[in-house]
């Protein structure tokens, strides 16, 4: 395979360039590779919305810059959240030009919602399923666009380079397991997010890291890996091996917090109660947790006017309903989870990686945008910015064509056994049980460290099956994991100062 343009990933981030360079070069030849189906990805997922400077006369740029800065608690760049706040609201328009469709209020503007760390409403929605709409909206421009080839099912395994410079990727049919060279002019990493290393967590199956890992294999510089981010209220099911997100929106909505005692217990941790950045409201429930010994906290909506409700949070809605929760009535049980990394690959502002022509950009890259805590709905946001950012940089750049002098040497081709299923099943169990337990919302240095020594371990043994038998899916995707536990638990143990989402405590510390 041969290509001018290759985009790993079919997330916002990924469509999003794909489109803007497909159009500008019309001639060019594009490829996404997706290891799922084409509408699989973390973006197909999010509720609340993209926060984004609209109305200019409660709001503005201004404000929205110092929110970012304050819940990313002193170390985000600055700059990059100038930037990335200012060219918002084009971005924004942009997907509505090509046919996203955000809720409006009766006097026809958009409907602003609010959510933690806002200081204004300034979180525009399509419902509560933000994302599907745009999922759907690129997905639909991307399938019209002539000159982009999208292969579901093709599974990115490593990045090919000589000197710094990468030529593309091996990738692996999914559904005949062959393996083949796929070289690029430009290759794009657009993979979205980890959450699976943890298991419990709001993100799909596909969240397995394999564009941070890829990348730290071929030595680009991975950053603030310790920045996990958890979401303060994902549904309490015991009997769900999936977890439902109940978005931040729903406080911004009016939603209270309560402990099993029925008191409003945020207002003890933070002013600003509900409504203070996700970092300082999980940390607070995890408190509330283990002082009380229970297993979940619960939202309040019966104050609310549940009609109106159900029109802004319909699936929401439904979904409680389900499973019995009648909301105008009942508590909804919450727990955190693990919802956004916010490190990962670091690029520039225009997200250029340490390797020469390999670019990144979503969930999978740090801009310097999050810090240690990302503002709620300033992903999809991001990924929006820099996928521009990315297709003005190439589209003014030359394409230095592929020449035949780089020949690269082919997928070791001996055909191997069959892994046993059990073992990748247990191996994960108790990887995603190692993390929750050792490298979650508070951490400390004794548990990191004997989580580092037993990752080592699996990585080794994992390294080694992975030379014995023959590659699938699975095997990559715990092989990546493993690699991206390591480098949250390595990074967590390197820092020293609590800020954001990180809490490292000594044992002797009563939290
Ligand atoms: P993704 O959308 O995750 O796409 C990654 C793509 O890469 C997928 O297509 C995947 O299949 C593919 N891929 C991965 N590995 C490989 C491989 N090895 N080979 C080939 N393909 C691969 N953010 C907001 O700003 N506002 C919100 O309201 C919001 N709500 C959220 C709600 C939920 C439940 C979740 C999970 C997240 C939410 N987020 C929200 C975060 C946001 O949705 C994501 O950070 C963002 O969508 C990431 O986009 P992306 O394009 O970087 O990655
Ligand atoms: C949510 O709707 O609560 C998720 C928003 C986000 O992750 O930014």
């Amino acid at each position: 395979m041969r290509t001018d343009y290759l985009i790993i990933g079919s997330g916002v981030a990924g469509l999003t360039f794909a489109l803007k360079i497909a159009n500008h070069f019309p001639e060019r030849k594009v490829t996404i590779i997706t290891k799922s189906e084409e509408a699989e990805s973390n973006t197909k997922y999010a509720q609340g919305g993209v926060a984004v400077v609209i109305d200019e006369i409660e709001d503005s740029y201004d404000k929205h810059i110092q929110d970012t800065l304050l819940a990313g608690d002193g170390i985000c760049d600055t700059d990059i959240v100038e930037m990335v706040v200012t060219e918002g609201p084009k971005r924004f328009k942009e997907l509505v030009s090509w046919g996203a469709k955000f809720d409006k209020n009766p006097d026809g503007d958009f409907d602003l919602g609010k959510e933690g760390g806002h200081s204004e409403n300034r979180v525009v929605h399509h419902k509560d399923q933000t994302g599907f709409e745009i999922e759907r909206t690129i997905l639909k421009q991307v399938n019209r666009t002539r000159n982009i080839t999208i292969l579901e099912y093709h599974f990115a395994l490593d990045l090919i380079l000589q000197n710094n410079r990468c030529y593309g990727v091996y990738v692996m049919n999914e559904n005949d397991g062959t393996i083949e060279i796929c070289k690029a002019g430009y290759t794009i990493l657009a993979t979205g997010g980890i959450g699976q290393v943890y298991g419990h967590t709001t993100n799909p199956e596909i969240a397995t890291g394999d564009g941070i890992a890829m990348a730290y294999r071929a030595n680009a510089k991975i950053k603030d890996m310790e920045f996990i981010q958890f979401h303060p209220t994902a549904l309490y099911d015991e009997t769900s091996v999936e977890t439902f997100l109940i978005s931040e929106a729903v406080r911004g909505f009016g939603a209270f917090l309560r402990n099993a005692n029925g008191q409003r217990f945020m207002f003890d941790y933070d002013a600003r109660g509900e409504l203070a950045s996700r970092d300082i409201v999980s940390q607070s429930i995890y408190k509330e947790l283990k002082e009380r010994q229970e297993k979940c906290v619960y939202l309040d909506c019966t104050h609310l006017d549940i009609s109106e409700f159900n029109h802004h949070f319909p699936m929401i809605y439904r979904h409680c309903k389900d499973l019995g929760i009648d909301i105008a009535k009942e508590w909804i049980p919450v727990v955190p989870a693990q919802h956004y990394l916010c490190g990962g690959i670091v690029v520039d502002k225009n997200g250029k990686t340490s390797i020469e022509h390999l670019f990144a950009c979503g969930e999978c890259s740090r801009t310097g945008l999050h810090g240690a805590n990302r503002l709620a709905s300033n992903s999809l946001l991001e990924a929006l910015v820099f996928s521009d950012r990315i297709f003005k940089y190439i589209s003014s750049t030359s394409l230095i064509s592929l020449t035949v002098n780089h020949e690269f040497s082919e997928w070791h081709p001996i055909q191997k056994g069959e892994i046993p299923p059990n073992y990748l099943k247990t191996t994960e169990e108790e990887l995603q049980l190692l993390m929750r337990e050792n490298a979650g919302i508070v951490r400390n240095d004794a548990d990191l460290l004997s989580a580092k020594a037993r990752l080592t371990a699996l990585q080794k043994e994992v390294e080694g099956k992975y030379n014995q038998y023959q590659i699938t899916t699975s095997l990559c995707e715990l092989r990546n994991m493993i690699q991206i536990a390591l480098l949250i638990v390595e990074q967590s143990l390197q820092r020293s100062k609590n800020c954001g989402g990180f809490l490292k405590i000594n044992h002797s510390v009563v939290f």
